[in-house]
């Protein structure tokens, strides 16, 4: 069973800070998918993550559909599959090749046509809900019981 927990965001810094916490509680392999509206924040969150590995330039890859990042540690894949039409495409552009990796994190934005893919045991969903012009209310779901409670310790230790 998923279980999960909900937080409020009033800037997009805060949005950052909350990804950055979650970089020093995951290990590869793990998908995070990111579901909410044009515009939500799933991409500032992603920004935030990257930071924590130094990452100060994190362009959309709306257009590009993978942007990929190294760590010290791991590979980043960021993912952006708005534009993607079917399963074939998901198929010949490499990304399912991108999602059975086992020594990467990805980061998969309007990830509706690969969830059948991902691991349920080695993922989260992150739903994004626009509440107001910079509120937006965050909502965690994953089967990972303590990587939920450490997140929201963190995000409750320092949130500023
Ligand atoms: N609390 C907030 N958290 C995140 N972003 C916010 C917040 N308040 C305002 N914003 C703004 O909302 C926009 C979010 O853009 P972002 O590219 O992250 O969205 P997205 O969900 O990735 O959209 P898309 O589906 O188009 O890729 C940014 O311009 C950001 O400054
Ligand atoms: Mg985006």
């Amino acid at each position: 069973m998923n279980e999960g927990f909900s937080i409020e965001s009033s800037s997009p810094r805060k949005t950052k800070n909350i990804g950055r916490k979650l970089a020093s509680l995951i290990e590869p392999p793990f998908d995070i998918l990111l579901k909410g509206e044009l515009g939500a924040g799933k991409t500032e969150f992603v920004r935030g993550f990257l930071s924590y590995w130094g990452h100060k330039i994190v362009r959309s890859p709306s257009f590009t559909v993978v942007n990929s990042f190294e760590t010290p540690k791991y590979t980043v894949h960021h993912i952006d599959l708005f534009r993607i039409r079917d399963t074939e495409e998901i198929l010949v552009r490499g990304i399912l090749d991108l999602l059975l990796e086992n020594d990467s994190i990805r980061f998969i934005e309007w990830p509706e046509l690969v969830q059948d893919f991902i691991s349920p045991e080695k993922s989260m969903m992150l739903e994004i809900e626009i509440l107001g012009t910079r509120r937006r209310a965050l909502h965690f779901r994953c089967m990972d019981k303590k990587l939920l409670k450490d997140l929201k310790v963190l995000i409750h230790y320092e949130i500023e």
